[in-house]
């Protein structure tokens, strides 16, 4: 598994270049839409797929397993292109990329679906709430989980199902171990309400990064620190430029898998079964491989030798989960409590 180069600098060009292709968009997606429905299932059209990390990670391998299952049963009639790290769209203007048709498939990360109006997505977000990925699946391959993805409706948008990348894990230039560890650092998060809140619970300070800008920040000591899963911290190379990393398995990050309305609806009724289907195997593909992924990505870690890799004691898990509590009533407070007394019951029921 190999930690990507330091990213490319991202020009004021290549911003201004990405905003004229998305506002060129809308007119080409209905393209991609009408040349499935026209063609009746024969003629061919390519599916474009963006997402933020490399290849080498559970959503980037997943993308290429759905690239391969959809251009084998398609006999190469239905293209996959991926635009990883990125390339295409990135955390602030993914989701409007596909609205407008300009994408059509993505797997933000759930944290990212709050600020886009799904503030019960956040709940994946709090600070140990799971005590494992099987607790997960019982909300995401379940009732609460299937309830979550058709509100996405609203926005016209299809939630083709979750898949896993697995825990986070707290870095900085220092020890993270204990509550008084974070004072004062400034944490690069995701755009989400319940990180925000989750860090200003232990007094560190939240910067809300996308992305694909966190190494550069990281680097430049714009941030002092953020919280991954391994397998990002490694493929991203931001064990180059931080120099702990701390076991505290706080937090989990999964991905829904979107697509538009408009794009699946375009399509000849053989397709959108193959597309789902191929989807369908492709995250079940990321669950398998994703602990793994995780942890060839510390095994790599390890023998890089240059981050020290600590594991917090009991004492200091005890500190940590007692510093954060409120962040639960929090977010109950903001997505009213049957969301979260449902997400208990969902994992007290199958526990
Ligand atoms: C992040 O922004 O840290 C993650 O959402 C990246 C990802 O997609 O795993």
């Amino acid at each position: 598994m190999a930690p990507r180069n330091p990213p490319r600098a991202i020009s004021r060009r290549s911003v201004v270049l990405a905003g004229t292709a998305l506002a060129l968009a809308g007119g080409r997606a209905a393209s991609v839409g009408a040349a499935a429905a026209q063609g009746g299932g024969v003629r061919p059209y390519t599916i474009r797929f963006s997402h933020v990390v490399a290849e080498d990670t559970p959503k980037g391998l997943a993308a290429l397993r759905f690239q391969a299952l959809v251009q084998e049963r398609s006999g190469g009639r239905i293209g996959v292109a991926i635009y990883p790290e990125g390339r295409l769209y990135g955390d602030h203007d993914e989701m409007q990329a596909l609205q407008l048709g300009a994408v059509e498939i993505l797997a933000p990360s759930l944290s990212k679906f709050g600020r886009i109006g799904f503030a019960e997505f956040e709940l994946f977000d709090l600070p140990f709430l799971f005590p494992d990925v099987a607790s997960v699946r019982r909300i995401t391959q379940g009732p609460l989980g299937q309830r979550m993805l058709a509100r996405l409706q609203r926005q016209r948008l299809v939630g083709l199902g979750f898949m896993d990348n697995g825990f986070k894990h707290m870095s900085a230039n220092r020890p993270l171990l204990t509550p008084g560890h974070f004072v004062g650092q400034r944490m690069r998060i995701q755009a989400s309400r319940v990180l925000d809140a989750q860090m200003r619970a232990l007094h560190a300070q939240p910067v809300t990064l996308p992305f694909s800008e966190t190494r550069r920040a990281l680097a430049l000591g714009v941030v002092n620190g953020t919280e991954n899963p391994i397998s990002n911290f490694w493929t991203q190379g931001m064990h180059t430029v931080q120099s702990h990393l701390s076991l505290t398995q706080h937090g989990y990050l999964g991905y829904a898998v979107v697509t538009s309305q408009r794009f699946l609806s375009a399509l000849a009724a053989p397709d959108r079964t193959l597309v789902r289907e191929a989807m369908r195997e492709a995250m079940a593909f990321a669950n398998q491989i994703a602990d793994a992924q995780n942890d060839n990505a510390l095994a790599a870690l390890r023998a890089y030798g240059g981050t020290r890799i600590l594991v917090p004691s009991a004492q200091d898990m005890v500190q940590l989960r007692a510093a954060v509590q409120s962040v639960h009533q929090g977010l109950a407070k903001r997505i009213g409590p049957q969301w979260l007394q449902d997400a208990r019951d969902a994992l007290k029921n199958a526990g």
